[in-house]
């Protein structure tokens, strides 16, 4: 959600700003725009659209020569998706250029109180009013002017700034946006995210809120908002600049399906220690686990969905209680977190906003905070009392896949070692459990190989306007999860029904034609799921089948029939997931969809 980057050093400025937008596309943006200072002007070209456009504008960046500038990916909130809505914006005279992350929530009174001083605005944007903010308090001392307006603003922002009279330094800030900055050979970079920078560094520094970085071509200093210096760890990125490239794969959603396998594998392997399950980031003595009351799951869409799952395992293998929320509603549902609570926020990004909120507000109200997190040294994992990281490597697709597929594996690892502490399974069964978990990697693979049979039937469907997938107990999990990767890259209609819902108002909607998915990987409920497709079926509808190998019979109640092989009864959605994620994939490839960036959606969103 909204991307920025900037760089100060001895190369030209405008081709890695545009580089590194390219890197950030992934988060979402309906314009982009870059601003470069040769040191007589600050130039500027931004533009509507994709970063093709921009591209083309700038001549792959030849037009604006310099070594210093401050490129952006803007994704609309305040004023609609423009050229001069798009960012940098500047002050008045050209002297002072901000692009800007995040939301300032008391832009409307900033605006009125400058428009009364007799300042002009020429957008619609909050971001605007950064720049005539710093114009309004600048006095030539851009860190004090920085730090006055940062007294002044209320919400989120990540900045980068320039100022025409230091044509040397650039500056960068953040309160509640991501914002990371590191040394290149020969200068220094920032930006919002880490694919962005890693073609150019692998050490990089987070900046925590309300930091202030001052970078020329040689230096990098960081300052509190007292102006005070503040010494700062770099942190080391493992990722290799591969992971985040295409790699001859049509979309980066297939690739990140086809890392699966391994991603997992990196998740549970360094976690699984002989016939035990060892988690030593999760900071917990046996004690403290088994005194645990009740497990709090908070999250937003596909992490929810495995927070979902999570609840069925956990509650199924360790006996434990668990709530699972979304973000959004939790934080401002003034939750009762009682004493033994342990409030699990599960993110990819660990830069989701509402599940940031929901980690902070947990933390006030005395609950111990485990974040499940992917990004290394993003806001969730810093914050969080302990970190569980899932090793997915970085997700460059809107449509989650091997994170949330790590996020499983998360959530049977934590259910594992908390059964076996807590004397709910035997040591036979935990090592029976291990055994299923090592397996997953392989049949995942199997199934990712099996795609053309999902890509046939998907075509088939090309033209559905409404889907339904339904299931019971983790079934009913897998199919929330299914059904957001088809309507978020296809746009296609779809809900997800617990599968003895149907009856109280939903079957009304199924008509001659409609598509029913159904996941019964449950045997306990196998016959409550057939009867349930039996009824759809008889009202018209085309089922298509997820199911154990083995499960015949449900070739009498289903018109096609995927097969997932044989795990036990807690582990199946890592496997009935992959023919969901794929049919997703067909029918948003078969429509022409944009599959990686999706319309109106964000990768990371940093914003409410
Ligand atoms: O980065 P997070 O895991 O916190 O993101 C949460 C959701 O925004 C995310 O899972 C979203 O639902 C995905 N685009 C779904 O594919």
């Amino acid at each position: 959600m909204c991307g920025i980057v900037g760089y100060v050093g001895e190369q030209q400025a405008a081709p890695i700003l545009l580089d590194g937008l390219g890197k950030l596309e992934y988060r979402g943006y309906d314009s982009a725009g870059i601003a470069v200072y040769d040191g007589e002007n600050i130039e500027m070209k931004k533009s509507k659209g994709r970063l093709k456009v921009l591209n083309e504008l700038t001549h792959d960046g030849e037009t604006l020569p310099g070594t210093i500038g401050i490129g952006h990916t803007r994704w609309a909130t305040h004023g609609e998706p423009s050229d001069v809505n798009a960012h940098p914006h500047f002050n008045e005279d050209r002297s002072i250029v901000v692009v800007h992350n995040g939301i300032i929530e008391n832009y409307l009174k900033l605006k009125n109180k400058l428009i009364r001083k007799g300042y002009q605005f020429i957008s619609d944007t909050d971001t605007e009013v950064v720049a005539h903010l710093l114009d309004y308090y600048y006095d030539g001392n851009p860190l004090r002017t920085i730090t006055k307006i940062m007294h002044r603003m209320e919400g989120s922002y990540a900045l980068g700034i320039m100022f025409k009279e230091h044509p040397d330094e650039l500056y960068a800030v953040r309160k509640d946006s991501p914002l990371i900055v590191g040394h290149t050979k020969g200068g220094c970079v920032i930006a919002s995210d880490v694919p962005a920078v890693l073609r150019y560094t692998r050490d990089v520094y987070f900046i925590e809120n309300e930091e202030i970085v001052r970078m020329t071509k040689e230096s990098m200093e960081f300052f509190s908002v007292d102006e005070e210096p503040i010494e700062k760890q770099s942190t080391h990125i493992e990722w290799d600049v591969d992971a985040a490239e295409k790699g001859g794969y049509e979309h980066f959603m297939l690739k990140e399906m086809y890392e699966q396998p391994k991603a997992i594998t990196d998740t549970f392997s360094p976690r699984i220690k002989k016939n035990d399950v060892v988690i030593e980031e999760l900071g917990m003595t046996d004690e403290d686990i088994k005194g645990i009351g009740k497990i709090m799951i908070v999250a937003c869409g596909s992490a929810y969905h495995a927070g979902v799952t999570g609840k069925y395992v956990l509650e199924g293998m360790a006996r434990i209680p668990v709530e699972v929320d979304v973000a959004s509603e939790y934080r401002y549902r003034n939750p009762l977190i009682e004493d033994g609570t342990l409030v699990v926020i599960i993110s990819q990004s660990g830069e989701t906003a509402d599940s940031l909120a929901a980690l902070r507000m947990s933390k006030e109200k005395g609950a111990g905070v485990l974040g499940i997190v992917n990004v290394v040294g993003s806001s969730i994992a810093r914050e969080a009392d302990n970190v569980m990281y899932t090793w997915a490597g970085p997700e460059i697709a809107v449509a989650t896949t091997k994170a949330y597929s790590c996020q499983l594996i998360a959530m049977y690892l934590l259910a594992m070692k908390f059964a076996k502490v807590r004397g709910t399974i035997t040591d036979g069964e935990l090592k029976e459990y291990i055994e299923d978990l090592k397996r997953i990697p392989d049949q995942v693979e199997l199934l990712l190989n099996n795609k053309l049979r999902v890509q046939k039937f998907a075509n088939r469907y090309l033209a559905a306007r409404d889907v339904f997938f339904i299931g019971r107990g983790v079934d009913y999990a897998i199919s929330m999860e299914g059904s957001l990767k088809l309507k978020e890259i296809s746009y296609i209609h779809s809900e997800a029904y617990a599968a003895g819902e149907l009856k109280h108002g939903t079957i009304s909607l199924v008509e001659d034609g409609t598509l029913v998915l159904a996941v019964l990987t449950q045997e306990d409920l196998y016959k409550k799921m057939i009867s349930n497709m039996v009824e759809v079926r008889t009202r018209g509808a085309f089922v298509m089948a997820v199911t154990n190998e083995g499960n015949d019979e449900v070739e009498r109640a289903a018109d096609y029939v995927i097969y997932i092989p044989e795990t036990n009864r807690y582990f199946t959605n890592s496997l009935a997931i992959i023919p969901l994620q794929l049919f997703g994939y067909y029918i948003a490839v078969g429509k022409g969809c944009d599959v990686d960036k999706p319309r109106n959606l964000a990768k990371s969103v940093t914003v409410e």
